[in-house]
């Protein structure tokens, strides 16, 4: 656990005195992701090099279990906290292998044992031993990211401090970048300070977030799906953004949607009473799910042009998303329902077989009813009635999250 007990810092004097952190108080749980974001400028930065007392705080204290940092010297405190920045920081005349090993070996380790472990970390982010001979400008960025954090799980610190790590890669590598940090979290369990200006990132990464201001101020600290649902002012319902609503749905469980019964039709058969019912609506598709042998989903055809007598072929489907679990977040439902040519989210059970679709209507009807702001398509913006932002604002949203 890391406190910050009234944790202050100015920088400069007189007329150019910038409040960097403003009275910022706020515990940090042991073994979860707790993520500081906001705009430039806000003191994230600060604030996290106050942990591993890169920089020392104007007033206030700093302790990690319960232990105030000034009583502990500097590279002592700073062994045990990994520390990963933007663009990796890592030595461009050493070797990928050397750039991982740095740390264990300045603690003493011999080169042979910390190369042998910074071989095993290579892997663990990822990345193919037969990189450990490279220099870091032979890599990808993203790949030196991967270095980066393989570097500051070296020393296996308790306690890892990441500024901006992914924020230098294009959004694809990032987005790869952000799921093998989660699943590698998942075996780790380290106390993780996370600082990023990308609200995504933060929704995506974060156990608790600690959204800041600026001058420093903390505005609101909670889950993510609590600042998206309950932003605590306006300055977090601006930083969080319009489509905050949108996003919040990933964290409201699908639980209640009904799985309605889908006809198919398996892929090489024609139907069996001709291209369309007569009683589906003249003009319009009349969307039929198309399944394979294992009846899983292969995606949809119109019947009104399938000519009678043939057979349903790939060439014939219009793919649209399958939605992997029907009680899964609403985010997820949605997306399955609107991204379907018929409006209807394909259901599928672990097998990957269809079990029936949820409907569009049955999903925005859920959606109501979470009171969550009902979005008009995925990744736009919610309905002009932004809920959360008036009058809801929760002075609970700011406790600690749990
Ligand atoms: N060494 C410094 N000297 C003077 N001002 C600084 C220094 N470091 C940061 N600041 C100022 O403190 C504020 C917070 O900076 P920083 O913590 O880097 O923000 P962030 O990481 O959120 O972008 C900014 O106004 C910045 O200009
Ligand atoms: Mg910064």
């Amino acid at each position: 656990m890391i406190n910050f007990d009234n944790v202050s810092k100015t920088f400069g004097e007189g007329d150019h005195r910038t409040a960097a952190v403003d009275d910022l108080t706020i515990e940090i749980p042991t073994g979860k992701i707790t993520v500081f974001v906001g705009p430039s400028g806000c003191g994230k930065t600060t604030s996290l090099r106050m942990i591993n007392r890169m920089i020392e705080p104007t007033s206030g204290t700093v302790l990690i279990d319960g232990v105030d940092t000034r009583s502990i010297d500097a590279p002592t405190l700073r062994r045990g906290i990994g520390y990963v920045i933007q663009n990796a920081g890592l030595f461009p005349h050493r070797t990928v292998l050397d750039n991982i090993a740095t740390v264990p070996v300045l603690q003493g380790q011999s080169r042979r044992s910390a190369r042998a472990t910074a071989a095993e970390l290579l892997e663990r982010v990822g990345l193919p031993e037969s990189m450990g001979q490279r220099y870091p400008a032979q890599l990808s960025g993203g790949q030196q990211q991967r270095v980066g954090v393989a570097r500051a799980l070296a020393a296996d610190p308790p306690v890892m401090l990441m500024d901006e790590p992914f924020s230098a890669v294009d959004p694809v590598v990032r987005a790869q970048l952000q799921d093998e940090f989660t699943r590698l979290q998942a075996e780790l369990g380290k106390t993780i300070v996370f600082v990023t200006h990308d609200i995504d990132e933060a929704v995506k990464l974060g156990d608790g977030i600690a959204v800041l201001a600026i001058g420093g101020r903390l505005a609101q600290y909670a889950t993510p799906a609590e600042v998206l649902s309950h932003p605590a002012d306006d300055f977090v319902a601006d930083f969080v953004g319009r489509d905050r609503g949108y996003r919040a749905l990933s964290f409201t469980a699908a639980g209640q949607l009904p799985v309605h019964e889908e006809p198919t039709l398996r892929l090489g058969s024609s139907p069996a009473r001709g291209p369309a019912p007569s009683s589906a609506p003249v003009g319009e598709p009349y969307w039929v799910l198309v399944v394979d042998d294992a009846r899983q989903p292969r995606g949809w055809v119109d019947a009104r042009r399938l000519t009678s007598g043939r057979g349903v072929e790939l060439g014939d489907l219009v793919l649209g998303g399958s939605l992997a679990d029907p009680h899964a977040s609403l985010r997820t439902a949605l997306d399955a329902a609107l991204s379907s040519p018929s409006g209807r989210g394909v259901a599928i059970d672990a097998d990957g077989r269809v079990i029936g679709t949820v409907a569009a209507r049955d999903v925005l009807r859920a959606i109501e009813a979470a009171r969550v702001n009902a979005p008009h398509s995925p990744g736009q913006g919610t309905s002009p009635g932004a809920g959360a932002r008036e009058g809801e604002a929760d002075p609970a949203a700011a406790a600690v999250p749990s």
